[in-house]
């Protein structure tokens, strides 16, 4: 993602992971769409991140200026195709961990959370957020 700030202050970067569960027999094409959107607007906005979806649930990490970050999370409450939205994990980072993608998506055919988690006998919020790094979308 090209810098933001012509070189002065370093960019403020936002951060938030979250986990929602998924309307029930979501299509593929219903989930490329909200990607495709995604892109477009987080684009706009300046934001970046990855969704993961995997048995009904979806994990997602956004970063970028928390104003905008935090105006997004408001809609993302409101929308109908995900119930549960729970926060995970938020706060400030010192760079972007996504700055290449405005929004990254993965299913388990890419790598699953749920085998990763039971692997490392560990399911905590850091190792939702190191796997989400890790996989290979
Ligand atoms: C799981 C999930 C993830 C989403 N992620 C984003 C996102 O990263 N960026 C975004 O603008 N909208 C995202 N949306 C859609 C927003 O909830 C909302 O519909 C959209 O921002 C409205 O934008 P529009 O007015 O351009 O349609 C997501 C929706 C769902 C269900």
């Amino acid at each position: 993602m090209r810098d933001m700030n012509n070189g002065d202050a370093p960019e403020e970067v936002g951060f938030c992971l979250y986990r929602s569960v998924a309307l029930p027999h979501m299509t593929a094409d219903e989930i490329s769409g909200i990607i495709e959107r995604s892109a477009e607007n987080n684009r706009r906005m300046e934001l970046t991140g990855c969704l993961h979806h995997e048995d009904g649930l979806f994990f997602q990490w956004l970063e970028g200026p928390p104003i905008v970050l935090f105006r997004l999370l408001d809609k993302l409450r409101d929308d109908s195709r995900h119930l549960d939205m729970t926060v995970l994990d938020q706060g400030k980072l010192p760079r972007r961990l996504f700055p290449d993608w405005q929004m990254r998506y993965s299913d388990r055919t890419a790598g699953s959370l749920m085998d990763w988690l039971q692997r490392r006998d560990d399911s905590s919020v850091g190792s939702i957020g190191t796997f989400l790094r890790e996989i290979r979308a």
